[in-house]
């Protein structure tokens, strides 16, 4: 363990499987007692706090569909109520919903919204409540916020890109208090959302510069690195961990 988030607590949306599992891991590693919270794949989210726990860090599963305000503020204050106090937000969970404009429905667009952008607003409004100077936000957004490479990515693009507007205008809010709040933008990264040995795979990975995907936990470290003490002074920002797709 690094410790450099003893004493700390972290909610992780979405941190069952993918990218969240791994910040999930990370910041448990470094220190921090993690609730995370997982929608459907129960066993997923089980398995993640299970390996959690089996090398000595804390940390437990809630059920809370992202897409439920109500549910988001009741996964921020049971985090809150372990202690009380959070220190960490990560707004992770994401939805993945593509497809030509004429056939986006306004279902598509409503979830997407609710999921992507409304979540990590409350969860936000809610986490400040708890969170004492030093607190962290870490919202995950997207390189398609930044390079539109393949159509049929409007709404996605859409969503993430209000993250950008979020994270500065909440970076600018809760400075006076000294809590951070920054974006990470992923590129292709080996998930179920977009696995590495996928259909479009080798298209996607010649858009990068380092000519590869990400594992989780390539987006994870700079999570954590944002959620620690050494990113003091680092707020507003967007960090591209998109092995140079978006240059
Ligand atoms: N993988 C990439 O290439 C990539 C690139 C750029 C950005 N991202 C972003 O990174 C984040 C994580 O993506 P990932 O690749 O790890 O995806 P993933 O493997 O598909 O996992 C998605 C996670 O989000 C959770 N989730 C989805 N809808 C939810 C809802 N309504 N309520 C609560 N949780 C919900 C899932 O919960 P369950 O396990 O319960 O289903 C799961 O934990 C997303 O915001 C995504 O947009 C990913």
């Amino acid at each position: 363990m690094d410790n450099m988030l003893e004493g700390k607590v972290a909610l992780v949306t979405g941190g069952g499987r993918g990218i969240g599992a791994a910040v999930a891991l990370r910041l448990a590693r470094e220190g921090a007692d993690v609730v995370l919270t997982f929608q459907q794949d129960e066993r997923s989210a089980d398995e993640t706090v299970r390996r959690i726990r089996a090398t000595g860090g804390r940390a437990t599963a809630v059920r809370a569909d992202s897409a439920d305000p109500a549910a988001m503020v009741a996964a921020v204050d049971r985090a809150a109520g372990r202690s009380g106090r959070l220190d960490v937000l990560v707004n992770n969970a994401g939805t993945f919903l593509l497809g030509p404009l004429e056939e986006l429905g306004l279902d598509a667009f409503e979830q997407t919204i609710a999921v992507n952008v409304r979540a990590p607003f409350v969860a936000s409004q809610a986490a400040v409540r708890h969170m004492p100077a030093g607190g962290r936000i870490v919202n995950i957004g997207s390189n398609m916020a930044e390079r539109a490479v393949f159509p049929g990515f409007s709404l996605y693009a859409t969503s993430k890109t209000a993250l950008i507007g979020l994270t500065k205008s909440l970076g600018r809010e809760l400075g006076p208090r000294s809590i951070t709040v920054n974006l990470v933008n992923p590129g292709p990264t080996d998930t179920d959302l977009n696995p590495a040995d996928g259909p479009d795979a080798a298209t996607i990975t010649g858009f990068t510069a380092l000519g590869r995907y990400a594992e989780p936990d390539d987006v994870a470290a700079t999570v954590a690195f944002l959620a620690g003490p050494r990113a003091a002074y680092i707020t507003g920002a967007t960090v591209n961990v998109d092995g140079g797709f978006t240059i």
